[in-house]
């Protein structure tokens, strides 16, 4: 594996994340039984990933807590969240701090080192700020949270109207975006305020559902199409495919895509979500492939790279 420094917060991060959510859920959201879902844990352990991602409202905190039991707990970094919705309102410090504690008891630990509110929106920014900042920084005076962080809803601001505004203030240690080849538009909206503040950055949806598969992908191809969003020289699936298969450099179109967003100038930490051991070995090799032929990479700017509408979910 290869480490990384997570900006400011001094972290030694794998380069590769373990997502604990999306459609997957290590397995849990595809059948897998919970013994299935701690192996794969345990599997990413084994391959040397340190950075685990989970959130309370993914169910999948139990499971990371039993994977995690008997490993020193210097050996990871633990990053869970808490969304800023609950029983239709948006919550108060109180439920904050409750819910961390809830996190951390189900993790069966002292501290996260990562603590996000989860999934905020553009509107809610002002409300996070002035009534759930304070609370957070109290917790990381109590040493139950060593770094505070926040993370985008992209399939609904896929511009990131909130990120960009998070980034150039002083409150978070590190932040999640969504980034892919068919959406880069955080190379402009997020990434140069992270860099210029030192912030963290973990990657998000570098495959989700649009790149999951080949039949997903020509959906998303044809959407893209009908939208107008593609070059006419560009628009046939074949001519868009060419740039993933190995005339490109790439094993598979996911491969592509982890390696597309690992060595974006300003990615820390790219996170790949799977219930799936094959799965979890192949995104673990992709990540630690060299990077895409440039002209490769360059082929998928020049096609997605003005594109910010879609999130690929
Ligand atoms: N707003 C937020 O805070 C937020 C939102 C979304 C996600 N997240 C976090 O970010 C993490 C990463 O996002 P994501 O889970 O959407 O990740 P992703 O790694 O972009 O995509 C995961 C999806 O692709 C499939 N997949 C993975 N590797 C594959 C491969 N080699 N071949 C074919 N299919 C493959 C997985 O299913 P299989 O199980 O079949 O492999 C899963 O459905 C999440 O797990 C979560 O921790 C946060």
């Amino acid at each position: 594996m290869e480490y990384i420094r997570l900006g400011r917060t001094e972290l030694q991060a794998s380069v590769m994340g373990l997502g604990c959510g999306g459609h997957s859920r290590l397995g849990q959201a595809t059948g897998r039984t919970e013994k299935e879902s701690v192996a794969i844990v345990q599997q990413a352990l084994d391959y040397g990933v340190n950075f685990i991602d989970t959130a309370e409202s993914y169910g999948t905190e139990p499971i990371v807590g039993k994977a995690l039991a008997g490993v020193p707990r210097d050996a990871y970094i633990l990053s869970t969240k808490k969304s800023l919705r609950e029983d239709d309102q948006w919550i108060t410090a109180a439920q904050l701090k409750a819910g961390l504690e809830r996190s951390l008891k189900t993790l069966n630990t002292d501290y996260v080192d990562i603590y996000h509110l989860h999934g905020l929106l553009p509107d809610q920014y002002d409300y996070a700020c002035s009534e759930l900042v304070p609370a957070l920084e109290s917790l990381k005076e109590q040493g139950k949270i060593r770094f505070s962080g926040v993370t985008e809803m992209f399939g609904r601001d896929p511009q990131h109207a909130m990120l960009s505004r998070a980034t150039q203030d002083p409150y978070w240690d590190v932040i999640m975006v969504g980034f892919n080849i068919l959406n880069q538009s955080a190379r402009q909206h997020v990434f140069p305020h992270t860099k210029a503040n030192d912030i963290g950055v973990l990657i998000m949806f570098a495959v989700r559902r649009a790149l999951r598969s080949r039949e997903n992908f020509a959906e998303m191809v044809a959407y893209l199409h009908e939208q107008q969003l593609l070059d006419p020289a560009t628009q046939s699936l074949a001519a868009v495919e060419a740039v993933f298969g190995t005339a490109g450099g790439a094993a598979s179109m996911q491969d592509a895509a982890y390696r597309f967003c690992r060595y974006e100038d300003g990615v820390h930490v790219t996170l790949s979500g799977t219930g799936n051991p094959d799965h979890l070995a192949a995104n673990h090799e992709s990540l630690l492939r060299p990077p895409l032929p440039a002209a490769t990479t360059t082929a998928l700017k020049d096609m997605f790279g003005h594109i910010d509408s879609v999130s690929g979910n």
